[in-house]
């Protein structure tokens, strides 16, 4: 089997041969702008090594990848609460999608569709000012990162509080039900500058550490420290194998086979515990809102690898 030096660089080669990219987002003005050939590929090793690829180095709007880290925050604010507001099963529906809130009594699927994360960001600002929490989120992401250089995009938050109307239907509608109990604007003011966080691959795949290695961030060695314990970091990556794709989150599963969680703007953390911590990113998405090309990357890089939670591990 060829390293993984050599397996990154062909697969990001390869991509670039691909015709069919998907579309970018265009509800989101600034992320309709991003180029639809940009492609990066960013894999840091459990031992610390990482290979890049492409546009590794690019920072992109991470978007619904920062529901994993918000996810992250909360319970280590108030812990198994959360699920009384929140639920755990896959939605089988579109990422902005309102329908099952009605018959759920205004009870969100999963913390990974925007409603859930809304709720999330709700419970944050529970104890946290708006600022206060965007302050946390921030410093969070680049402690796990080790990089004080990541910031959020004014921009792409600006430009979805513009035009988050569906995210404001679900906020309100939540709001109804009793399951968001602050204030709305407040709520999703956050909730955007959490969407508009902005990493490269190489950022990206270095803060998904604590996924890979049982809850500890850093290389392993003596610069790790624990962020969650090994309970929590199984349960997130559970999770994110069971509603990080939302509708699409079935064949991720049967194709990729790692927990894995995306954005509209094009990236994907996926996690082979124990192994590797991979970020993906080319702008333009599938019909699930998913990246195409990420999507396949993932899918080559693991078939080369033999990397999946489902594969029996060398002792
Ligand atoms: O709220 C939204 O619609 C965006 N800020 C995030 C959506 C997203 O990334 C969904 N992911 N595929």
């Amino acid at each position: 089997m060829s390293s993984i030096a050599v397996i990154v660089s062909e697969v990001a080669e390869e991509m670039r041969a691909v015709g069919s990219r998907g579309k970018v987002a265009d509800y989101i003005a600034p992320l309709a702008q991003v180029p639809l050939d940009k492609f990066g590929l960013a894999v840091v090793m459990a031992d610390g090594a990482v290979h890049t690829a492409g546009d590794a180095d690019e920072a992109f709007s991470i978007q619904s990848i920062s529901k994993v880290f918000a996810l992250t925050l909360v319970l280590g604010a108030v812990g198994d609460q959360l699920w009384a507001r929140v639920g755990r099963e896959p939605s089988g529906s579109a990422f902005n999608s309102i329908v099952q809130l009605e018959t759920e009594h205004g009870i969100p699927r999963n913390p990974f569709i925007n409603a859930g994360a809304i709720v999330v960001t709700d419970v944050l600002l529970g104890r946290l000012q708006p600022r206060e929490a965007i302050g946390q989120m921030l410093r969070f992401v680049r402690e796990l990162a080790g990089d004080d250089s990541i910031a959020i995009d004014e921009r792409v938050a600006a430009a979805e509080r513009e035009t988050g109307f569906r995210n404001r239907a679900l906020a309100n509608y939540m709001r109804a039900f009793g399951t968001i109990h602050g204030d709305v604007e407040l709520v999703l003011g956050t909730y955007f500058h959490f969407c508009a966080l902005a990493m490269s691959c190489r950022q990206l795949a270095l803060a998904g550490r604590y996924l890979m290695n049982g809850g500890r961030s850093g290389g392993g060695g003596a610069d790790s420290h624990r962020v969650i314990s090994e309970k929590r970091a199984r349960r997130i990556n559970a999770l994110m194998m069971s509603c990080g794709h939302y509708d699409n989150s079935g064949d991720f599963a049967y194709r990729i086979g790692l927990p894995g969680k995306s954005g509209v703007g094009g990236g994907i953390l996926a996690v082979a515990p124990g192994i590797a911590s991979v970020a993906v990113w080319s702008p333009g998405l599938n019909e699930s809102g998913n990246s195409q090309l990420g999507q396949m990357a993932l899918e080559r890089l693991v078939q080369r690898t033999g990397w999946s939670v489902f594969e029996p591990r060398p002792a």
